[in-house]
């Protein structure tokens, strides 16, 4: 399929009142054009121009390796559209115009609406329409016997055209051919005085070109003008999130209340506890049991493991086939080989913990001096007394044992017992005399 698209983003997404643009915000942990962009790529297109506005160095790094062009004042649909002309400079196959704003638009529909801007009719404009629950601030479609007639914007719609239920999606595909002679006609003679890319319709209609309207599903063609959209959006996505991998061999307790990332991926036949969320980049083995209200983050856990309640993964962490990572354990950077137990209340960052190794309770990895991180290298079937600190750099010995409550600055060889802490001493009947003489001194 020969085809070429055209994605405005360089609008300000004033109703947003963010610093961020509005594009950048993200949805399932990546930002919105990401992810069009991706959903574009699938369709293998020709040419992609990515239409930003100035000082949007950020929105362009997403964007990239698409090639962005900038337009310097944001004076409309139709005028950002035509900062493309270069780039879409003799191509003259199917045009998609996409919105950066309208994200969640598959593929399947992009491909939709261009085969059907091919047919033998020929349209000069193909519209995606929907039909939202609420048609608000979107443009409605006038449609006649000949196909779609015009679009007008709610801002100028009469009463009567107020009340079409057809509403504009944003998408459309054009005859390439015919849509840069046309933009060059769009005036900006209108309630916002912009130059409205929804004008292309009518003007085609007085070429004496017919125009189309292919119908979409509401949920994918949301636009996202509002942080309200925004999260109205992220329950969308979620929910198909869910649904995937439920579809793919997970069991989610509560559904509703896990929250996924794009890119999570989940063995065969692993349960997923209430409240588990994903932030990017968690890839999770078969038969793995993540455990209610664990965060998990830019991390790998191998088959047969178990994760939490409770439980904090943050990037870097590898966790190993069987091991298990109990309540209020977080885990940084760090390599959890087969069978490990890191079970209650731990911080492990910047280390390896060998095969069986077990971490007691309350044990800290001192990785961090103010300037440098180091690293604690556990060796295997190690044993770490509960409330211990391991000041980094420093190695435990495979087999070694560390008594409870020590601060370990130095290498523990194999097998060895260390223990450094305050030697206990008991003195008999002290606190009895004690009291005693406090009670005298009344
Ligand atoms: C637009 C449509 C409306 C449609 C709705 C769907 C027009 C005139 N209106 O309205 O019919 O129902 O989308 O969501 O097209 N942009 C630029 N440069 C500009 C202005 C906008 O690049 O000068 C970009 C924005 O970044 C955004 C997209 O174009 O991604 C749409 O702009 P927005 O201002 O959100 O238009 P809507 O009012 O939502
Ligand atoms: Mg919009």
């Amino acid at each position: 399929m020969s085809v070429a698209a055209i994605v405005l983003a360089a609008g300000l997404g004033t109703r947003m009142k963010s610093r961020l643009p509005k594009v950048l915000h993200p949805l399932a942990g990546r930002p919105l054009l990401a992810h069009l962009l991706d959903n574009l790529s699938q369709l293998s297109p020709e040419r992609v121009a990515v239409v930003i506005g100035p000082e949007q160095e950020a929105v362009a790094k997403t964007a990239a390796p698409h090639p962005c062009v900038v337009q310097a004042e944001r004076l409309g649909t139709a005028h950002a559209a035509l900062q493309a002309r270069r780039e879409m400079e003799g191509f003259d196959g199917p045009v998609l115009i996409l919105f950066g704003d309208t994200p969640l638009v598959t593929t399947e529909t992009m491909k939709k609406l261009v085969l059907r801007q091919g047919q033998a009719d020929n349209p000069a404009v193909v519209v995606l329409g929907f039909r939202p629950a609420d048609p608000a601030g979107y443009g409605r479609l006038v449609l006649d016997g000949n196909g779609l007639q015009r679009i007008v914007e709610a801002k100028d719609a009469s009463p009567e055209e107020r009340a079409i239920p057809w509403c504009n999606s944003g998408v459309m595909a054009a005859d390439g051919r015919l849509l840069f002679p046309l933009l060059d006609k769009i005036g900006n003679q209108n309630a916002k005085g912009e130059y409205y890319l929804t004008d292309l319709v009518r003007l085609a209609r007085e070429q004496g070109r017919i125009c189309a309207m292919v119908e979409g599903e509401a949920e994918e063609l949301l636009g996202i003008n509002s942080r309200a959209e925004l999260a109205e959006a992220e329950a969308i996505l979620q929910k198909s999130l869910r649904h995937a991998a439920m579809e793919n061999g997970a069991t989610l307790i509560g559904p509703e209340t896990i929250f996924f990332s794009w890119d999570t991926k989940l063995g065969r036949d692993v349960i997923v506890g209430p409240n588990v969320v994903f932030g990017p980049g968690v890839s999770v083995g078969d038969d793995v049991e993540l455990r209610p209200f664990s965060h998990l983050e830019g991390c790998k856990v191998a088959a047969g493991a178990l994760v939490g309640p409770f439980a904090r993964l943050r990037p870097g962490a590898d966790v190993g086939h069987g091991a298990h990572i109990g309540n209020f354990v977080e885990i940084k950077k760090a390599v959890i080989e087969e069978g490990a137990k890191v079970n209650h209340l731990t911080y492990i960052g910047d280390a390896r913990i060998g095969a069986k190794a077990n971490i007691g309770a309350g044990t800290i990895t001192c990785n961090y001096d103010g300037f440098g991180k180091y690293l604690t290298d556990i060796g295997s079937g190690a044993f770490i007394g509960s409330n211990s600190s391991l000041v980094a750099p420093v190695k435990i010995g495979d087999g070694a044992i560390v008594g409870a409550g020590s601060v370990i600055t130095q290498d523990v060889p194999a097998d060895a017992l260390s223990v450094a802490r305050g030697r206990q001493s008991n003195l008999p009947d002290w606190a009895a005399k004690f009291r005693q003489s406090k009670k005298k001194d009344k």
